[in-house]
């Protein structure tokens, strides 16, 4: 495996707990998943990258759609099976994944596409939109500034994050044939040190 993942699959392993409590009262987070849970049908198909512990996201998700949700560390895939029982947990690199075209309604990422290195970004939104079915959507959450490296704490081990600036990663999502209907930088809300804003963006598919 790329050691940059390597850092990032034993960051969260090591993290896992620690990381799910920080989190938990995230409002920008609630926002954007009542967003995008009111956009699935009944019984949709719904890939969820980086899933992490399985909650909020991936248990809310389940209650209304077939979830399969990813996440490259074994320990937050083990949460998310004892949390999203419902759903189909895969342990694995979001870039080794394959499916047919044409296989969700919806895909998203919650602070997971900002761990990955920054040259695979275009090829991620590019297989993001072969899955999709026409005029399906995509939710994340993306980077704002540019950055790429290795940080040597966060919550208590060294972490990897690698991303574009936000005017890029628009781009990127044009060229990958997903069109940004919604996109926002916000805040996150949660206390302390690590008060960063991310791109927001809700994209379609275009319909053939
Ligand atoms: C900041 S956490 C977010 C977890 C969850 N989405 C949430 O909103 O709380 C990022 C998650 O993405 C996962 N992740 C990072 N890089 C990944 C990759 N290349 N493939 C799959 N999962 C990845 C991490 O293991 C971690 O669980």
């Amino acid at each position: 495996m790329d050691a940059r993942k390597q850092i990032v699959r034993d960051a969260y392993d090591k993290i896992a707990e620690r990381y799910l409590k920080w989190s938990a009262p995230s409002q920008v987070r609630t926002h954007y998943l009542d967003k995008f849970r009111t956009l699935l049908q009944d019984g949709a198909d719904v890939l969820e990258l980086g899933c992490g512990a399985g909650i909020p996201v991936t248990r809310t998700l389940t209650q209304r759609a077939h979830v399969t949700a990813v996440d490259i560390s074994p320990a937050q895939a083990a949460l998310a099976l004892k949390n999203a029982p419902a759903a189909l947990i895969v342990c694995a690199d979001m870039m080794a994944l394959e499916f047919p075209p044409d296989s969700f309604d919806a895909v998203c990422a919650f602070y997971a596409i900002t761990h990955l290195p920054r040259e695979e970004h275009g090829e991620m939104f590019r297989r993001i939109a072969k899955w999709l079915k026409p005029g399906g959507t995509f939710l994340a959450s993306l980077g704002v500034f540019e950055t790429d490296g290795r940080t040597e704490d966060w919550h208590g081990a060294p972490n990897y994050f690698s991303h574009p600036t936000a005017d890029e990663s628009l781009r990127l999502l044009e060229s990958a044939g997903l069109v940004v209907a919604e996109q926002e930088i916000a805040r996150q809300d949660l206390k302390g040190e690590e008060d960063l804003p991310f791109l927001w963006v809700v994209a379609r598919k275009t319909a053939r």
